[in-house]
C-alpha cells in the first residue's frame, strides 16, 4: 500500500447505506468476507452515516475510544469496530496508534435499513485518510468488505454490484451506472426500530445449513445479467419481480436455516399484502425488497411516491417511513464530529 506525502492524522467521510435488489446472504469464506454470490444495490443519497477518525499518534489512549451515535460503544460492536481498525493498522504499517471514532447515522441502526453498509464506508474511508493511506475506491472497497460484506458496495454511488470474486483483491464492487442515471425512489416503511436478535453477520454463517440455500444461489446467477439489463432500461416493472423473488428466497433461505431466523414481523406482511393489493387492484407499480429486518423496502418511480405515501399512512402497522434516491459513493468531508 502507498502512503500519500501529506500526514494527516483525522478525517471524516460520509456514506450512505445501500438496498440491495440482489442479495447478499453467505458468505463461502468468513475470514475475507466472500460471498456465495455476486450482489446489486442501490446507494441511498439521503440515509447516511458521518464518521470521524483521529489517530492518536501522542500515544494517549491506550484503547479505541468509540462512540456510536451519542453512546460509547462496548462488547461485540465495539470489537468488531477494533477489528476492523486494526485490520487498517496493519496496512499502514502504523500498530501502535490507537483512535477515536466517532460516528453518527440519520436513520435507526440495526433495523434492517443497512446501518452496517454505511457505518464501514465511513468507517473505512475516514480511518484510512486519516492514517494517510491513499487508495483507489476499488481498495477501499476491498477494506470495507471486510468490515461488513455490504460496505463494500456503499463506496461507489449509484447503482452498483459486488462481484463475488475468489480473493480478497477481486471481491470488490463497481459502480454499473451513476446516481443520476434513474432516479429510482427507496421508500422504507418502518414498522420497527427495535434492535434485531441476530445480526446479518451471525446470520451469513447460517445459510449453508438451509436446504433452499443452494437453489437460491443457482437462481441468482440466472437473474444477475436481467437485473442489469432492467437498470440499463430503466424498466422496473422487469425489475420489481426479480427483486421481489430474491428478497423472499433469501427470507426463506434464513427461515429453513438452524436454528431459523425470522426477521418478519405483522407489520411486514400487512405492508406486502398491501403494496400487492395496490399494484394487481390500482395499477400502482411499487415493488418491494426486505433486508435482514422486518421492514420493507418500496421501490417506485417519482411519480408514484406522493401516492404510495399516502397509502402508508392508512396501514396501522407503519410507525414512520423514510425516503432516498440515489446518492453517491462515500466521500471525504470537511466537517468533523470532534
Ligand atoms: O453486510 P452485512 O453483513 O450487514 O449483510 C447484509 C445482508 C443484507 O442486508 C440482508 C443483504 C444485502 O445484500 O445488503
Amino acid at each position: 500500500m502507498q502512503r500519500s506525502g501529506t500526514m494527516s492524522f483525522k478525517a471524516t467521510a460520509r456514506a450512505g447505506s445501500n438496498i440491495a435488489f440482489i442479495k447478499y446472504w453467505g458468505v463461502a469464506d468468513p475470514h475475507l468476507n466472500i460471498p456465495l454470490n455476486n450482489s446489486i444495490s442501490m446507494t441511498l443519497g439521503a440515509l447516511h452515516t458521518t464518521t470521524t477518525v483521529e489517530w492518536d499518534v501522542a500515544g494517549y489512549l491506550s484503547a479505541d475510544q468509540i462512540v456510536i451515535d451519542g453512546v460509547r460503544a462496548e462488547g461485540p460492536k465495539a470489537e468488531r469496530v477494533t477489528r476492523h481498525l486494526d485490520f487498517i493498522r496493519h496496512l499502514a504499517g502504523d500498530r501502535r496508534f490507537r483512535a477515536r471514532v466517532v460516528s453518527r447515522n440519520n436513520f435507526p441502526m440495526a433495523s434492517g435499513i443497512a446501518s452496517s453498509a454505511s457505518a464501514f464506508a465511513a468507517l473505512t474511508m475516514a480511518a484510512c485518510t486519516a492514517i494517510g493511506l491513499s487508495l483507489d475506491r476499488t481498495q477501499l472497497s476491498a477494506i470495507a468488505r471486510r468490515g461488513s460484506g455490504s460496505a463494500s458496495r456503499s463506496i461507489f454511488g449509484g447503482y452498483v454490484e459486488w462481484e463475488r470474486g475468489g480473493s480478497d483483491a477481486t471481491s470488490v464492487a463497481r459502480q454499473l451506472f451513476p446516481p443520476d442515471y434513474w432516479p429510482l425512489r427507496d421508500v422504507v416503511a418502518v414498522v420497527s426500530t427495535n434492535e434485531k436478535t441476530v445480526s446479518s453477520q451471525n446470520g451469513h454463517a447460517l445459510a449453508l445449513t438451509s436446504p433452499l440455500n443452494s437453489a437460491r444461489v443457482d437462481a441468482v446467477y440466472g437473474m444477475l445479467h436481467e437485473v442489469r439489463n432492467a437498470i440499463a432500461l430503466r424498466d422496473l416493472e422487469h425489475l420489481g419481480p426479480l427483486i421481489e423473488q430474491d428478497a423472499l428466497a433469501m427470507h426463506a433461505v434464513m427461515m429453513t436455516s438452524r436454528p431459523s431466523l425470522l426477521y418478519w414481523q405483522p407489520g411486514t406482511l400487512e405492508v406486502l399484502h398491501a403494496v400487492r393489493r395496490w399494484r394487481e387492484e390500482d395499477g400502482l407499480p411499487v415493488y418491494f425488497t426486505i433486508d435482514a429486518g422486518p421492514n420493507v423496502h418500496l421501490l417506485c418511480e417519482p411519480a408514484f411516491e406522493r401516492e404510495l405515501l399516502r397509502r402508508l399512512q392508512t396501514l396501522s402497522s407503519v410507525r414512520t417511513v423514510m425516503t432516498s434516491g440515489p446518492g453517491e459513493g462515500a466521500e471525504v468531508i470537511d466537517q468533523h464530529l470532534f
